[in-house]
């Protein structure tokens, strides 16, 4: 029953809002696809896959515009858009269309039916569609088996505490009866400005782009089917699959390191985390994520590409700052060396040494290759190395450096 309402509204109510020029919309900046590949490649393929080959790209309920992008923005990629609704898929046809996208192939088929293309891939992106189902881990499952043993899928579902404001708004309209129509859309509209300042919505509001155009507003608050998700349970979900966690698109948002000051006392309780126990934790500290985006793969793939922070390995791996990072170099109170990383509007001071790190940065030597030569550090080269791998882990986390594996340098090039 709540997934005919859903497929009823996606046919209706088309979501996103349509782009009519797609070119137009990505040479402006207009529009941009969080967890396209060409912005993450060294966190999905660090080891041997080149960026200008050609992948075999899925959008699994890819709305109005998501495929039209891929293929759009990458001729060399072949990209299959599917989705359940007709109208969104219709769309992206135009697109097709008016910008001669032979590389890209629109299907109307439910996701949990996709092996029946006969066909796999190296990426999937599945974006705010598995909250929607009613058994989203048969959604998972489903694309996980056309996943190739190296293939990297995407997903965005919504995130629990953000939108703790919108659920008893949900089964509040539920009650007053209110439909998908526009006078009711209307209705909702002067209801969420009546609302106190204090409202939880409110926090919600200023983090979404969807409220500012009717289908938004049909998909947030009067949607059949939707459920949120905890980090923890991203976590049980993406293993539920038989898949592994990879990473976040944006690690500094579920970094401890990244959020919490460094003279906080809270750091004094924090022995011993793992990384998924400090991302939760993150998670239900500041309550700020209303979507979550990761990567998962089979965990094959998931063991080769982790970086081994524990281990002497890591000193043959290569590094470089996140394209927006800087380093600005300075001095602490006492004249000591302290160096501050900045991307956007997260900082990281650091103290000494890192301009031994800023020689590794363009990834053309490796770490211990700049640490063993300096002659300097010879008498005290573990230490070094321990202050290196934790400094590094530590940009790692906040997404401030990309970690490449020994001899892929020629990944990027
Ligand atoms: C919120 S929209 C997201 C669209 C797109 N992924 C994006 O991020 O812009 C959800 C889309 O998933 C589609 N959808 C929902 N359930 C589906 C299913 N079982 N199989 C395929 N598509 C589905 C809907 O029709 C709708 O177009």
């Amino acid at each position: 029953m709540n997934s005919r309402l859903l497929l009823e509204q996606y046919r209706h109510w088309i979501y996103p809002r349509p782009i009519e020029d797609m070119r137009k919309a990505i040479s402006s900046g207009g529009y941009l696809e969080i967890g396209d590949p060409t912005y993450y490649w060294p966190l999905m393929w660090s080891d041997s896959r080149r960026v200008d080959q050609p992948l075999d790209v899925l959008c699994a309920g890819c709305g109005s515009n998501q495929a039209a992008y891929y293929a759009c923005q990458n001729p060399q990629w072949n990209v299959v858009g599917i989705d359940v609704s007709d109208s969104g898929l219709a769309h992206q046809s135009l697109l097709k269309e008016r910008h001669a996208l032979r590389n890209l192939e629109l299907i109307e088929i439910d996701l949990t039916q996709v092996s029946q293309l006969g066909k796999s891939f190296d990426f999937i992106t599945c974006t705010g569609v598995l909250h929607h189902m009613t058994d989203p881990d048969a959604g998972l499952k489903a694309l996980s088996s056309v996943l190739r043993p190296d293939g990297i899928l995407n997903i965005m579902m919504y995130g629990k505490h953000l939108r703790m404001g919108i659920y008893p708004l949900q089964e509040a309209f539920r009650l007053m009866r209110l439909e998908q129509s526009s006078s009711d859309v209307t209705l909702i509209r002067e209801i969420l400005q009546s609302l106190p300042q204090d409202h939880p919505v409110h926090r919600y509001m200023r983090h979404s782009n969807d409220l500012g155009y009717d289908a938004g507003i049909v998909d947030t608050f009067l949607n059949p089917l939707d459920q949120a998700y905890s980090v923890k349970d991203i976590f049980s979900f993406t293993r539920r699959a038989g898949l592994e966690f990879l990473n976040w698109c944006e690690p500094a948002e579920y970094s401890l390191r990244a959020q919490v000051p460094e003279d906080h006392p809270l750091w004094s309780r924090l022995d011993d985390l793992s990384q998924e126990e400090a991302a939760h934790l993150c998670d239900l500290l500041l309550q700020s994520r209303g979507t979550h985006r990761w990567m998962a793969a089979h965990p094959d793939y998931v063991a080769k590409a982790k970086i081994p922070f524990d281990h002497d390995a890591l000193f043959d791996y290569t590094f470089r700052l996140t394209p927006g990072g800087k380093i600005n170099e300075g001095h602490d109170s006492s004249g000591s060396d302290l160096f501050e990383c900045t991307r956007g509007n997260l900082t990281f001071k650091f103290p000494g040494l890192l301009h031994h790190l800023t020689e590794c940065m363009s990834f053309s030597r490796s770490i211990r290759s700049v640490l063993e030569s300096d002659a300097s550090f010879a008498n005290d080269i573990q230490s070094l190395k321990a202050y290196v791998s934790r400094t590094l882990r530590d940009l790692y986390e906040m997404g401030h450096v990309q970690i490449f594996m020994p001899d892929s340098s020629q990944v990027l090039s």
